[in-house]
């Protein structure tokens, strides 16, 4: 007997996605460099790492460190910026079939701007805009975008110069989370993205230094996934009506599932691809296949199930 085929096919604000699985910003290039492992078109989306209006050198050495249950990464924002990240990178991109959610950061409001006023019309592949807030405001003593309502809520009215949808990528590192989620979605985001990494820190005794050149970095893996959960959770039962996309710790169809089931339209597969460069492919088959069993026809039945 045949299995009956699940409905995989979600929607995210404004966009159809043909599923929920996606990678997670920053943890699979620029490009298409996951391609010789994963069939990018068959994902519901690639985001790609944050881009700048301008091209970056990123953090000293070292920037990345394993711990108990995840990584620890100081990265920071390195990369070719838009320009020259339309013209090298996306076309590959677009070759490979993806449908692309480009990040964007920015050091102050106007960089969003820049930025977002780059992106407006270059690509039909181009499907939403992912407005990573979880970054330093140097007009804001270096306190993150997505640590204050107002500078978030300024970011993201910033992007709109894109022309695109928008999500905005939060930091869970705050105790207002739900009401910067709230500022975001008021200032134009019909998507909020959670969780960014937690803020952390390694300590090479033997040196007595942080392992990090960065010093501080943030915490990704199963480490966060409770976290990812609370905060996806808690923002929807703050806000029914913002489409959620949950990333944090998924490593395996079932946290996708708890990630849905919290309240998120789809999920993103970031920290996992490290150890396993096909994780976004497995997660789907595997969340497909949960599904499946389960006999839940169509996954969209998923989101928010949680909440009774
Ligand atoms: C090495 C590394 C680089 C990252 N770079 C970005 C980035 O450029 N923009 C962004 O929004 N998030 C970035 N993130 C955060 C991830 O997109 C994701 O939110 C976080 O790692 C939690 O998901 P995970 O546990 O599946 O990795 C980065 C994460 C890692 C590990």
């Amino acid at each position: 007997v045949r299995a009956a085929a699940v409905d995989m096919a979600v929607r995210v604000g404004s966009v159809d996605i043909a599923n929920p699985v996606m990678t997670a910003s920053g943890t699979a290039g620029h490009g298409d460099e996951l391609s010789g492992y994963v069939d990018l078109a068959a994902l519901g989306a690639v985001v790609v790492k944050s881009l700048g209006a301008g091209a970056e050198e990123g953090n000293p050495p070292l920037r990345v460190c394993d711990t108990a249950a995840g990584m620890l990464n100081s990265v920071g924002l390195a990369g070719p910026g838009v320009e020259a990240w339309l013209e090298r990178d996306l076309p590959p991109l677009v070759r490979a079939g993806a449908r692309v959610v480009a990040s964007i950061w920015g050091r102050r409001v106007e960089d969003f701007g820049k930025a977002a006023a780059m992106l407006a019309g270059a690509s039909d592949s181009i499907m939403a805009v992912e407005v990573n807030v979880s970054c330093p405001n140097i007009e804001d003593r270096d306190r993150m975008f997505a640590h204050s309502r107002s500078a978030t809520a300024d970011a993201v009215a910033a992007s709109g110069a894109s022309g695109l949808p928008l999500w905005a990528k939060l930091s869970p590192n705050t105790a207002d989370l739900c009401e910067v989620a709230a500022a975001a979605h008021r200032a134009g985001a019909e998507a909020v993205t959670l969780v960014n990494t937690v803020l952390g820190m390694a300590i090479d005794v033997e040196t007595r230094r942080p392992r990090l050149g960065g010093a501080g970095g943030g915490l990704s893996g199963p480490a966060i996934h409770p976290v990812a959960v609370r905060a996806v959770y808690d923002c929807r039962q703050a806000l029914p009506g913002v489409a959620l996309v949950g990333v944090g710790g998924v490593s395996r169809g079932v946290d996708a599932v708890e990630l849905m089931m919290a309240g998120a339209s789809a999920v993103q597969v970031g920290t996992a691809t490290f150890a396993d460069p096909r994780a976004p492919a497995r997660v789907l088959d595997e969340l497909t296949n949960w599904c499946r069993h389960h006999g839940v026809g169509r996954v969209s039945e998923l989101i928010g199930a949680a909440h009774g």
